[in-house]
């Protein structure tokens, strides 16, 4: 039997990854039913972000899927951007054209809490490709769609790789560690993708290529982008390419083979300074916590980007 089409909302800072991430959910339309896109802060200014996220939907041809903007910074921080990263826009690389489409008036955070609650209970899975703080919110203002939510398949954090903003965080959680807090103890089902994973998914020379030649011009733009991304990553760290993080999300939806886990406990640390924003997971199960994650630590590279390939060959 064929498997029930995924409903999810996407919430993100695009980012040249998480744009991959967009465009793979949107070019598996039998699979996947993208509700809305909630842009939130991080990788650049929530303005920025939310015009990269009308950017990319109409790079994918997808005109008809609604963006929102979320919040405009973490809970109780002040907002620490990527520029280094992703560059002047968040998303350089490819030119991209002046985008029609427009945002929805409705606040970002709004929109989570509406859908979740007007969809049947459990069928509606939250993506995060970003700081949660657009989650925890919807949290904070609605406890009630803890419960309704099906599952949030989340990219942050990481242990055997350690961090990457600081030696012992990841930018995602680190930027909101409060509100990755929120959403860790929420009681909601959670699938980490954590570094461990997505720093074997490398955009190497040949990968790139692929996605120059998909003959379409989001084939065309995934290639620009990525030559973007992968040059701070490639020096940093002297890989051929860089992890292809945000992505990983959407391939564990639509071919949960590809990876390996276990149920573990994972807690944020929000006190020290040194380890703000730090991911402590119990993998080796020490500690009588709850088993509140699954846990991606590894993965099939070749299979995740055959997927890309064939899914954003389907698009404008
Ligand atoms: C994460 O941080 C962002 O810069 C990327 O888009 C990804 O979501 C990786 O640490
Ligand atoms: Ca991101």
């Amino acid at each position: 039997a064929k498997p029930m089409r995924r409903k999810i909302i996407i919430d993100t800072d695009p980012g040249q990854d998480d744009a991959v991430a967009i465009l793979l959910a949107l070019g598996s339309p039998a699979e996947i039913e993208v509700l809305g896109i909630v842009a939130v802060a991080g990788n650049v200014g929530l303005k920025q972000n939310a015009r990269n996220a009308l950017q990319v939907v109409e790079l994918s041809g997808r005109t008809d899927i609604a963006v929102h903007a979320g919040c405009e910074g973490p809970m109780r921080r002040k907002l620490v951007t990527a520029e280094y990263v992703h560059g002047k826009t968040g998303l350089d690389g490819p030119t991209l054209p002046e985008p029609k489409i427009r945002l929805r008036e409705q606040h970002g955070v709004d929109f989570i809490i509406e859908t979740i609650r007007r969809e049947p209970a459990k069928t509606v899975t939250l993506c995060a490709l970003g700081p949660l703080t657009n989650v925890a919110m919807a949290l904070v203002k609605a406890p009630d769609i803890c419960e309704r939510v099906q599952e949030i398949v989340l990219m942050g954090g990481g242990l055997f790789e350690g961090g990457n903003i600081t030696p012992a965080a990841e930018f995602n959680i680190y930027v909101d560690p409060e509100a990755a807090d929120v959403a860790f103890h929420s009681g909601m089902p959670i699938t980490q993708a954590p570094l461990d994973l997505t720093h074997s998914m490398l955009t190497t020379r040949a990968r790139i290529e692929r996605f120059r030649g998909l003959g379409n011009r989001t084939g065309t733009a995934t290639a620009e982008m990525l030559e973007f991304f992968e040059r701070f990553d490639e020096q940093k760290y002297g890989w051929d390419g860089g992890p292809l993080h945000d992505p990983v999300v959407i391939a564990y939806l639509l071919k949960p083979e590809l990876f390996q886990g276990r149920h573990v406990n994972v807690a944020i640390e929000t006190g020290s300074e040194l380890t703000r924003g730090m991911t402590v997971v119990d993998y080796w199960g020490v500690t009588g916590r709850t088993r509140n994650v699954n846990y991606l630590r590894s993965g099939d590279a070749d299979g995740f980007y055959e997927l890309l390939f064939e899914r954003l060959a389907t698009l404008a």
